[in-house]
């Protein structure tokens, strides 16, 4: 299938290019390059073993995206192209929606003028906000808690909008749980620009030396080790995710159903600390301070529906998300900056 990925130059993006093209497919990617890297298509295109072209535009252009669309002939979108920093939106949330939704809404429309028809969405868990339990299902109350959480509740009605409207649209909103990791050539992985949000890229930059210590934000939650739980997921088995979607959206039209992208188990801070330390063979000092606002104590899915409607699990571990991430780190101690 002949597949336009927005976001393609990004973390996860650059991942599903490579997993597209192993499975035959021909991706094509799209990305403004604010919080990507060229290289990494480059790099994608050689691990892929196919050319990869890339697009640079703005997902809200719906004239370019249009365009990109007709000339690559696209049979489909997989669409990871979002801003998607919580304490960002927080400040800064007319950018966020515009970014996000408005970018969705011109995904939309130039698939609806290229006559494109199926369509895979990065949503996120946090559309769930406070879980009443755990594991999560997808049938849980939506109750995001930040602008970017509602940017993605917001996308996920409107794509379902989109769906019931009586045309031949076919989604999959795929909700992901803490996708980390990177491919295990050492070549492409995570790079955030500036101080990384997330907890993964953070602890990897004190491994290699960029930073002298972590923050741990708080060690009183009602946890076996008082740190939070998260559901980190190999980035290779939510790229491998997307291939399954595409093949599940064949078909299909009107719909939009969610699935959950985890591994259904859950992981502690100082236990993804103490599986890193081991990867990369050097201790990762911490420092314990408040709670951030907005995390909550628990956090992993129910993967059942995923691998129901995708015949999809994950099937790397925390050790090979460890192991992987660091690989690339340490072959890549700037990212992708020095080339
Ligand atoms: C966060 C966002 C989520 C978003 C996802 C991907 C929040 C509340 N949630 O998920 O909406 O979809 O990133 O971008 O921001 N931690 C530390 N020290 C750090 C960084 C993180 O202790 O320097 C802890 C956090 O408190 C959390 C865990 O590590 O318990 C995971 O954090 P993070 O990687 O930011 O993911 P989420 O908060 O689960």
């Amino acid at each position: 299938m002949r597949v336009l990925v927005l976001g393609g130059a990004g973390f996860l993006g650059s991942h599903t290019l490579v997993a597209l093209a192993e499975a035959g497919h021909a991706p094509v990617a799209l990305d403004n390059l604010v919080n990507a890297s060229a290289r990494a298509v480059e790099r994608a295109a050689g691990l892929g073993g196919r050319a990869i072209p890339l697009v640079v535009a703005d997902v809200r252009d719906a004239a370019a995206l249009e365009r990109a669309l007709r000339e690559h002939r696209a049979e489909a979108v997989i669409h990871f192209a979002a801003l998607k920093a919580v304490a960002r939106s927080v400040r800064e949330p007319l950018e966020y929606f515009d970014n996000n939704v408005g970018g969705t809404v011109a995904v939309l429309r130039a698939m609806q003028q290229a006559g494109v028809e199926r369509l895979v969405f990065s949503s996120s868990a946090t559309v769930y906000g406070v879980p009443a339990r755990v594991p999560i299902a997808e049938d849980a109350p939506r109750g995001a808690v930040n602008p970017y959480g509602h940017t993605k509740h917001a996308c996920e009605l409107l794509i379902e909008d989109a769906c019931a409207a009586g045309g031949r649209l076919a989604a999959l909103l795929l909700r992901y749980f803490n996708p980390v990791g990177a491919h295990p050539s050492g070549r492409l992985g995570e790079d955030p620009r500036g101080t990384p949000d997330n907890l993964m890229p953070f602890v990897s930059q004190v491994a290699v030396g960029r930073r002298p210590w972590l923050p741990v934000f708080g060690a009183d939650w009602p946890t076996p080790d008082g740190t939070c739980v998260r559901d980190y997921l190999h980035v290779m088995d939510l790229a491998e995710a997307h291939v399954a979607a595409l093949g599940a959206l064949e078909g299909g039209g009107g719909r939009a159903p969610a699935l959950n992208l985890g591994t259904g188990r859950g992981h502690s801070v100082r236990e993804v600390v103490a599986e890193f330390e081991r990867a990369a063979g050097r201790p990762i000092p911490t420092r314990v301070e408040g709670r951030r606002a907005g995390d909550v104590a628990v956090l992993y899915a129910d993967c059942g529906r995923a691998a129901q409607v995708l015949g999809w699990r994950a099937r790397r571990d925390l050790r090979a998300m460890c192991a992987d991430a660091w690989r690339f780190q340490r072959e890549n101690p700037s990212g992708y900056a020095a080339g």
